[in-house]
């Protein structure tokens, strides 16, 4: 059998796609449909005094909070019961949902007019005198305070990150159809079908088997599409329920931008003791993230950004403090990258300064303390042979001809800089354990079936799912499909999130494909069902048994494996505007294994690109708590055009924990493009330590520094 793994075998979703013949859930239609509608708050914060109707309410359909089965269930289901699916009365920021309308006329849907009047109260808009702190994270590792106390050298900085829209192509959106039995059905774009149904029980006060979500086609997730669907489901399930009939509820470009959430923004700083020579004695990093209005999954963002605080850097002593706030604004979430991006971005930036503080090459600086195999990371996790932080910067400085460029750009409008960062792959921490994550195989005549509530999001789930199975199996890739994720279907394999499908789905769907040989022997699997009926094999998450983590004391191995990487960015300066022109970046990515080679490189140079936006051009302009530049033509994600030249370098050290070798690759892009782009800035001389590095900050920077 010639292997798929490390082939560019075609998609599965190519064909369907690029006809037309995909169904997204805009696409979908059910009889007696209602279109639906969501009424917000325009005050960041305050009562709700009176609701007023003014139009003629025949034909609509009108929920509100006393309308949701139990006080108890108006929750939506996550981390923490704090944020309603509707307000029932007070409000804790702008675009807060108050009630929903549903009507079959989508025109007259939008012409209704509710006015709500408001009792304000004053908002909290600072994350950093903000009192209300959703969670906090310690991490502890040799004494931090006598370290420092010797160290020849002390470099502090303090670097701050903006909002990030996701921007997917397909705005969130979902069908909620009422069943006859009492139970839900819900179609929509999402990431986590499983998230949804959780949500959707809570709410609806139903068993198990009485609410079904279905992931139908989906344009984009980023995170974007990890907590948020929860909401949208249970609204459109709640006019469902309501009117008795099917009711879509989709967001327009507008809504989708102003009311659903952000990258976390975060304020980092760090106060670093070095030897003279350079190497890293004692770090103390203290994080900060805005969490928005309600806890939503900034206790995990935190944590993902603590344990990446400290960069892919060996010192002895390490005291990362991490904090998630509350503020008036609409919840931010899980965005590629879950709070590594933000921590990380701290991190090499403070590099910089540090090399420039001792007249050091920022290659050398980074060359000397980047962890190497036998090390151990901020949380004491050892690093294996797949430790890879040193073959990625030596391959981005070499490929990218940094030191001639470095000498060569020196004192132009041209600078060079660069990032060397790591993520880790799956869920942090005992994250996997707990989740226990199902995989099902099934041999039937007319081939194999993968079944797995992982969804196809444009990244090449069912793709790389197939290559494996088919792989581990033995049998053409051809031969494999993977089922449409539907919680009626398709066990929990957990959530489509934190880089974790390739490496620990498909890990487990290995194992299901090799039991599944070890029955049926030297047999094909269609002659197997021909013969014996359908072969259907289920596998479960079984943590390695060298991996260990401490929830209490947040120590040990926060992941399985990690990524490593070196991102180098090339940039011109308008002198005139202000305005930094990415030229060219240089993006070394090892990941264990590319199952497939063209779509792993689709991820990086998406990532970067998104990670480039970012840093230069994504600016969320917050005006009273609301995003008052909720368009694409303000809020400017990088286009062909912006999009500097990308060269992308695969590197393959495997990991003993992924599918053939496999990591996650699916956030790690986004980690270095923000600090390679800020220090090729820096190389200009401008003293630039947050982002976006737009042209009015830009401006700021070089008027200051004059
Ligand atoms: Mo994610 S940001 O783990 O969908």
């Amino acid at each position: 059998m010639t292997p798929s793994v490390g082939t560019n075998v075609p998609r599965k979703d190519g064909i369907p796609k690029v006809t037309g013949a995909a169904k997204y859930v805009d696409d979908l239609r059910f009889p007696g449909m209602l279109h639906g509608r969501t009424i917000r708050s325009t005050i960041p914060r305050g009562r709700i005094k009176s609701i007023r109707f003014d139009f003629d309410t025949t034909g609509f359909t009108i929920v509100q909070a006393g309308d949701v089965p139990g006080e108890k269930c108006n929750y939506v289901a996550l981390i923490e019961a704090d944020q309603p699916f509707l307000s029932t009365g007070e409000i804790n920021h702008q675009a807060e949902p108050i009630l929903l309308l549903a009507h079959e006329d989508r025109d007259t849907l939008l012409a209704a007019k509710v006015e709500i009047e408001y009792e304000r109260d004053i908002p909290i808009f600072d994350a950093e005198s903000s009192p209300v702190v959703f969670k906090e994270i310690r991490i502890r590792k040799g004494d931090v305070d006598a370290a420092m106390a010797t160290a020849e050298v002390i470099v502090e900085g303090t670097y701050r990150t903006g909002y990030q829209e996701h921007v997917y192509i397909e705005t969130n959106g979902v069908i909620a159809i009422p069943e006859a039995n009492g139970g839900m059905t819900v179609h929509g774009s999402l990431q986590c079908p499983y998230y949804v149904h959780k949500a959707l029980k809570a709410l609806l006060d139903l068993p198990d088997d009485r609410v079904r979500v279905v992931q139908s086609e989906t344009g984009g997730g980023f995170g974007g599409k990890e907590e948020y669907p929860s909401v949208i489901a249970g609204h459109a399930a709640l006019l469902a329920r309501k009117s008795g009939r099917p009711v879509k509820l989709i967001y327009d470009r507008e809504e989708d931008m102003v009311a659903t959430t952000k990258r976390h923004p975060s304020v980092i700083r760090h106060r670093t003791g070095l030897t003279r020579d350079g190497r890293l004695v004692a770090m103390d990093i203290d994080v900060l993230m805005d969490g928005g209005a309600y806890v939503t999954l900034s206790p995990v963002v935190l944590s993902r950004g603590c344990i990446h605080a400290a960069g892919p850097y060996r010192c002895e002593n390490v005291r990362t403090s991490g904090r998630a706030v509350m503020t008036n604004t609409p919840p931010n979430g899980a965005f590629r990258g879950f709070g590594a991006p933000q921590t990380q971005f701290g991190m090499e930036v403070h590099m910089e300064r540090i090399a420039e503080a001792l007249g050091m090459d920022p290659v050398h600086l980074r060359e000397i303390n980047a962890l190497r195999p036998g090390d151990t990371t901020a949380t004491g996790q050892r690093m294996g042979e797949d430790c890879s932080a040193v073959e990625a910067l030596r391959t981005a400085v070499e490929r990218s001809d940094f030191h001639r460029k470095r000498a060569e750009y020196a004192g132009t409008n041209k600078g060079i800089g660069l990032a060397l960062f790591y993520h880790g792959s799956g869920f942090t921490g005992s994250g996997e354990v707990h989740l226990k994550s199902k995989v099902s195989l099934e041999a039937r005549e007319d081939g194999v079936r993968v079944l797995v509530a992982s969804a196809e999001i444009g990244q090449g789930t069912r793709t790389m799912l197939s290559q494996i199975a088919a792989d581990a199996l033995g049998v053409p890739y051809a031969e494999i499909e993977c089922e449409q994720p539907d919680t009626s279907q398709v066990p929990d394999s957990g959530p489509t999130v934190a880089s974790r499908t390739c490496m620990v789905v498909g890990g487990i769907l290995q194992k299901c494909a090799e039991e599944m040989r070890e029955k049926i022997g030297a047999m094909d699997p269609r002659e197997y069902a021909r013969l014996h009926g359908p072969l259907l094999v289920t596998r479960q998450y079984d943590k390695p048994h060298d991996i260990t983590w401490d929830d209490t004391e947040y120590r040990g191995d926060a992941y399985a494996a990690y990524g490593w990487g070196c991102d180098v960015a090339e940039v011109e300066l308008d002198p005139v505007t202000y305005e930094v022109r990415p030229l060219r970046v240089t993006v070394i990515h090892e990941i264990g294994k590319a199952i497939h080679p063209v779509m792993v490189t689709g991820q990086i140079e998406g990532g970067t690109a998104q990670g480039v936006g970012w840093a230069l051009n994504e600016h969320v302009v917050m005006r009273d708590g609301a995003m008052a530049n909720g368009q694409l033509t303000n809020y400017t994600i990088p286009t062909t055009l912006d999009t500097p030249r990308l060269d992308v370098v695969i590197l393959e050290n495997p990991s003993s924990y992924g599918p053939f070798g496999a990591k996650g690759v699916g956030e790690m892009p986004i980690d270095g493009p923000a600090p390679a782009v800020v220090n090729a800035i820096r190389h200009m001389g401008l003293d630039v330590r947050d982002i976006p590095a737009i042209p009015e900050a830009v401006m700021e920077v070089r008027c200051a520094s004059r």
